[in-house]
């Protein structure tokens, strides 16, 4: 038997995080379908079941060529079997049945619809499709009460389910920039996210914001998101501060979860041109520090009704201090399951365990320090990946 070309050019490298995995592919008809399973997986709670899925999608991301037949697939890992069941089945007829019924079926559609607000987890979804409920216009009607991010997420559901473009988030990246240097001169913020692996378009923008004076960064939170209040650019926010120094967990096992720093999850009100082009309208008041009297704030609109002038936008925003800015920097670009891979890599093949603030050895007994991404990847024996070959 001759080596297939598909696979002669790929190594059998099982975690995502040894291979790169670029934005486009060329199997993109058999990864969008067992995504779409793995999705439903998720939306079930089927955690094992859906990561096989992703990691199944993810190898054949890596491949330099077209999958043509189930040889091009011999000696590749993770493939199990449910997976290549679907691929087979997507070279012989075009399509998988398994994989179009669960794209049709109701529970599939009303739990991604339903979870497609902001504010709604699979719980909540869950529990609303068992009452009936099957969309965001049946959840506006129904009784059901609703927290204040589930209030804003459905306000603004239809702007929020639009793709955020690359034009948007550089605006967004502006206001930022202005507001955290107002309250705190010589900070740094980073683009983070699905921009920073290079997507054209994303579900929200993310950003990282530190500053070098290690400590400087200590309740800076509060202080960007008042500033952004009172220049009304927030129609949303949820500000957490950081739990990691309190946390109780002490040094033998640094927290694994990523929700410890200082972070806000909100949504911008982000001025749009005629043209339709998104600008900050920081801009408009610049030479103008804490006065927005520049902006003519107009009418508000009705709910439920398009705004003629702003787009609502999701932005995400995290604090860390110095010390860990190449933790979170490598904890945040993601993409998910490339995160996840990095973290079981870590933990299975070097004892080690990785989060976003920092990285312990669990053999030598001792934190790791490092300050870029390409020394984490060190530490961890791995060659670096630029987070343009992160979206697995
Ligand atoms: N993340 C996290 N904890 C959360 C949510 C997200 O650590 N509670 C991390 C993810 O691991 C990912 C990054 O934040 O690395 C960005 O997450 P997200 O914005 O959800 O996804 P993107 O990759 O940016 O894709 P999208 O364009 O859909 O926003
Ligand atoms: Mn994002
Ligand atoms: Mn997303
Ligand atoms: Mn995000």
């Amino acid at each position: 038997h001759t080596p297939s070309p598909v696979i002669s050019a790929v190594s059998a490298k099982s975690y995502a995080c040894q291979r790169r995995t670029p934005l486009k592919h060329h199997n993109l008809f058999l990864t969008e379908p067992l995504e779409l399973l793995a999705e439903n997986a998720e939306l079930g709670e089927n955690e094992g079941r859906s990561v096989a899925f992703r990691r199944a999608a993810a190898i054949l991301k890596t491949l330099p060529l077209a999958v043509k037949r189930m040889e091009d697939l011999q000696g590749l890992p993770c493939l199990g079997d449910h997976s290549l069941r679907v691929v087979k089945e997507i070279l012989e007829y075009g399509s998988s049945q398994e994989v179009e019924s669960t794209r049709h079926s109701e529970q599939f559609q009303a739990m991604k619809a339903l979870t497609g607000i902001f504010g709604v987890g699979v719980k909540t979804a869950d529990r609303w499709f068992r009452e009936g409920l099957r969309c965001p216009a049946d959840v506006a009607k129904s009784e059901q009460r609703l927290n204040s991010s589930q209030q804003a997420g459905l306000l603004h559901h239809e702007d929020l389910s639009q793709h955020v473009s690359r034009a948007e988030a550089d605006a967004i990246g502006q206001i930022v920039e202005r507001a955290v240097q107002e309250v705190l001169p010589g900070a740094h913020i980073t683009l983070i996210g699905g921009f920073r692996r290079g997507k054209e378009t994303g579900h929200d923008v993310d950003f990282l914001i530190t500053h070098p004076e290690e400590g400087k960064e200590e309740g800076l939170m509060p202080k960007v998101v008042q500033w952004l209040e009172t220049q009304d650019l927030l129609l949303y926010q949820k500000t957490t501060r950081n739990s990691y120094l309190e946390s109780k967990e002490g040094p033998a096992r640094p927290p694994n979860n990523m929700d410890r720093f200082e972070r806000c999850f909100s949504i911008f009100k982000l001025e749009r041109r005629a043209s339709g082009e998104a600008h900050s309208s920081a801009q408009a008041t610049e030479g103008e520090p804490g006065g927005g009297e520049g902006r003519a704030p107009g009418p508000e609109p009705l709910p439920q009704r398009r705004p003629a002038g702003w787009k609502a936008v999701r932005v995400d925003l995290v604090v860390s201090p110095f010390s860990q800015f190449g933790f979170a920097l490598l904890g945040w670009t993601g993409s998910k399951l490339f995160e996840r891979e990095l973290r079981r890599w870590a933990g299975r093949e070097k004892n080690m365990s990785l989060s976003s603030h920092a990285l312990y050895d669990n053999s030598k007994g001792c934190y790791l320090r490092a300050s870029t991404e390409e020394e984490i990847f060190s530490h961890l024996g791995l060659d670096y990946i630029p987070p343009c070959d992160r979206n697995a």
